[in-house]
């Protein structure tokens, strides 16, 4: 199966149907979204018929770039998620002021907070409230200690003070917000989740065997991951973790949790299409705005995935449970 082909068959089948379509069905959806963008003023809506996307930190960076081409899409809205709810007011009010083409994307009124259980519990049912489904889970929202003062954010963190906030926060918050937002994504006709990882969550940075394949097994639950990624917390704690084969980037571990937790999703959740995307280095406050890549290019892919084909008319098998990068699928184990 050449997934880079399918998938781009399959994403541009869907761009088709959704922006030129050539059946009587889509032109009566294409006309009805028109009826409805005719009728908005400032306040974007979602309608039944459209698919809602939500998209955690989608206040700024990649997660608002996300947001604002899917919500450029025809029959799509996009929820802005942030800690700062003025933050993610102010994203959706400039996606909908600046753009070239129309966006309909507000900004959840609640805040969601990865290190702060209430607030996703809160966050989810007020989208269960709001819309009663949920589409698309876009998890985006990520903190990075690649440079320990977080770019003169905060004071120096010492590396064993990073691993438990990072992996709290990109792990275990993630976790919670999919937990939480599952039995809504199981309302749509489709659901997808697609988690924004990192080149930096590369199996090639664990150094030891024993731990590759742990990680790797097609038996590990999700229960076993987050034991496993307690104890890189705590060996980071007592400094043991690099006799242990732990490596030395808490942001990277936390990342290559989020790539083995994509697929344990996977595989527990037949039939969502459940995949992990490596965005590049873009050029955001992660990096003190050092990247290489445009996060608007950076938001390709995990757009492409929240709109592609449920399945792969290849060989009729759903593309779930696998990494990506620039729009083509890649392995996990790559330098
Ligand atoms: N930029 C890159 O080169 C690059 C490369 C590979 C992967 N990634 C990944 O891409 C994603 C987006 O990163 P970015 O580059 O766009 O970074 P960014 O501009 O710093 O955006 C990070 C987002 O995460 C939010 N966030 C951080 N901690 C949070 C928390 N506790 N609760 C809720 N939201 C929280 C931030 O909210 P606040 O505004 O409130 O801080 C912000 O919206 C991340 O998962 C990142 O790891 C980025």
């Amino acid at each position: 199966m050449n997934l880079r082909r399918s998938f781009r068959e399959a994403a541009d089948k869907k761009l088709q149907s959704a922006k030129v379509s050539n059946t009587m069905a889509s032109h009566i959806l294409i006309l009805l979204s028109m009826v409805l963008m005719v009728g908005r003023t400032c306040h974007a809506f979602a309608t039944p018929s459209n698919k809602i996307a939500l998209i955690t930190g989608g206040n700024k960076g990649i997660g608002k770039e996300i947001a604002r081409r899917i919500g450029t899409e025809p029959g799509f809205t996009a929820i802005i998620a942030s800690r700062d709810v003025a933050l993610g007011q102010k994203a959706a009010d400039d996606l909908k002021e600046s753009g070239e083409y129309e966006c309909d994307v507000v900004a959840l009124p609640v805040p969601l907070d990865l290190t702060d259980d209430k607030s996703i519990i809160a966050a989810a049912k007020h989208v269960e409230k709001e819309y009663g489904r949920l589409d698309v889970l876009i998890n985006t929202a990520a903190i990075c200690f690649n440079d320990p003062t977080l770019y003169g954010k905060v004071d120096h963190t010492p590396f064993q003070n990073q691993a438990d906030i990072t992996i709290r926060t990109n792990y275990f918050g993630t976790l919670k917000v999919t937990q939480e937002c599952l039995p809504l994504l199981k309302q749509a006709d489709s659901p997808r989740i697609i988690n924004v990882a990192s080149a930096a969550g590369r199996l090639t940075i664990l150094r030891s065997q024993e731990l590759v394949d742990k990680f790797t097994s097609n038996t590990l639950t999700e229960p076993q991951l987050s034991t496993l990624m307690e104890q890189f917390v705590n060996d980071v704690q007592n400094g043991t973790h690099e006799e242990k084969g732990w490596p030395n980037t808490c942001y990277g571990m936390s990342k290559l949790g989020i790539i083995a937790l994509t697929k344990i999703l996977a595989r527990e959740n037949e039939g969502m299409l459940i995949n992990s995307v490596d965005p590049g280095y873009c050029k955001t406050d992660q990096n003190n705005n050092q990247g290489t890549v445009d996060p608007a290019d950076g938001a390709y892919t995990p757009y492409l995935l929240a709109l592609m084909e449920q399945d792969d008319e290849d060989d009729g098998e759903d593309m779930s449970g696998l990494h990506f990068y620039d729009q083509q699928e890649i392995p996990w184990s790559y330098q």
